[in-house]
């Protein structure tokens, strides 16, 4: 099994391209079965995508993926659709659920498999379900999958979210896009990359108003069938680089971005003490010394975002003072805790919240990936640990960070695989 090998205590120095987002092009290549021919570019090449080409391919939408150009070319010409999802593809990739909708209400029925828990919660998806009964969906889950139907094709209607999901949000939009009529969504998440998945619908010819939380879709039967898209910088990536440059580095230009998706993030960095300075299209962090503690607790965009929590973990572990996180998003998010605190960290968990003790000096020792981002947090731990951090378990990183070490190797840092 792969793994990563780090010799810390390297000062950072660079430029850092940030990749497109890994969550704003799954639910866009959901909404590809919706039309005919769609060109996406600044697509990153993680592992998730290419198993959503992978689901969609066996779906009956034929890609080819340019590496270099960094593109995906999507056609949907075939008349017989397999409206199938299954387990072993949605399995390790829980977005897969997103062609539920665009399925449903284009060919009427999908057999979509539950994804089941992950590493960080047990991720539910009934608020999905929800939306799409609202809209006329007939539901029955057996055998760990989910049977829909709507042989008359959905319908426009009112629906409320009792709480907050990126996913659901979505299915809903992308299902609300071909149902009959008007659909309002109401409590609905408004993360950047929802955001974007509007934007396409709407080049699809979908008629979408927001206002607040709420969000109003105009169903179309007849979409534009050639549509062109370049996808956003990740912010979840950039936030990413932003801790390595406020932890490790001298001097970090990160570019390809887009600052106002993080203001947020900016925000808590320079309360903290980190250097920064934003222009269009790109972000400068200097060395940052004195770092101040801080107190954050995950939510909803425009809140701070959980996918940056256990990488903003690890530059508390060198503020001043007692820092603390609440996860309000996931119930199991703190699985990098005790891998942290094998390092050197001191932390502690009482319920929601971790409380982080500073600063502490980080040690490099062999530990273990259990999710996407715990993964990334201990990269950052092992630019700064003294000796050589080793990790396990790499392929989640894998599944969202495009060329991480040599990103991170253009920026000086001592890092390295070993297959
Ligand atoms: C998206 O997951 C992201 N994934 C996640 O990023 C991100 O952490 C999450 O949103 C929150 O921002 C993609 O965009 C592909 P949710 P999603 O539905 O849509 C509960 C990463 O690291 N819930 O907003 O699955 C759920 O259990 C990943 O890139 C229900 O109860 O998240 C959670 O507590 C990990 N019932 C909360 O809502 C449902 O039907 C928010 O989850 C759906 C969700």
């Amino acid at each position: 099994m792969q793994k990563l090998i780090i010799k810390g205590k390297k000062e950072l120095s660079g430029t850092i391209s940030v990749s497109g987002s890994k969550n704003a092009t799954l639910p866009i290549l959901a909404a590809s079965l919706l039309a005919k021919n769609i060109k996406l570019t600044n697509v990153p090449v993680v592992k998730d995508i290419i198993t959503m080409l992978e689901l969609l391919r066996f779906i009956g939408v034929d890609s080819k993926l340019e590496n270099k150009k960094k593109s995906i070319l999507l056609k949907n010409n075939q008349k017989k659709i397999n409206t199938l999802a299954p387990y072993k593809l949605v399995k390790t990739m829980r977005a897969g659920v997103l062609v539920l909708g665009p399925l449903l209400t284009k060919y009427k029925k999908a057999k979509v498999s539950l994804p089941g828990g992950c590493a960080i919660g047990t991720r539910p998806v009934d608020l999905h379900l929800l939306a799409l009964k609202k809209l006329g969906a007939k539901i029955r889950i057996k055998d760990g999958y989910i049977f829909a139907e709507a042989k008359r094709g959905l319908k426009g209607t009112k629906i409320k979210f009792p709480s907050i999901s990126v996913g659901a949000t979505e299915n809903a939009l992308l299902a609300a896009s071909y149902a009959k009529g008007k659909t309002t969504l109401i409590n609905c998440a408004l993360e950047p990359e929802v955001k974007e998945l509007m934007l396409f619908l709407k080049k699809l010819g979908i008629n979408i108003k927001t206002s607040g939380r709420k969000i109003i879709v105009e169903g179309k039967k007849f979409v534009n069938n050639k549509v062109k898209h370049k996808i956003i910088s990740d912010r979840i990536e950039a936030g990413t680089y932003l801790i390595a440059g406020a932890i490790a580095g001298k001097k970090i230009i990160l570019n390809q971005v887009d600052p106002h998706f993080l203001k947020y993030e900016i925000n808590i960095l320079k309360k903290m003490g980190v250097k920064i300075s934003t222009k269009k299209n790109s972000i400068l962090i200097l060395k940052s010394t004195n770092l101040k503690k801080i107190n954050i607790s995950t939510k909803p965009y425009p809140g701070f975002p959980t996918d940056l929590q256990a990488q903003l973990m690890v530059l508390m572990t060198q503020a001043k003072g007692i820092s603390t996180i609440k996860e309000n998003i996931f119930e199991n998010r703190f699985m990098h805790v005790p891998e942290l605190k094998r390092m050197g960290a001191k932390i502690e968990i009482k319920n929601r919240t971790a409380y982080i003790f500073g600063p502490a000096k980080l040690t490099g020792a062999e530990v273990m990936a259990t999710d996407l981002r715990a993964s990334v947090c201990l990269v950052l731990a092992g630019l700064i640990s003294d000796k050589r951090t080793i990790i396990n378990r790499i392929y989640h990183l894998d599944r969202g960070y495009e060329f991480l070490e040599n990103k991170l190797k253009k920026c000086r840092a001592k890092i390295h695989r070993i297959k």
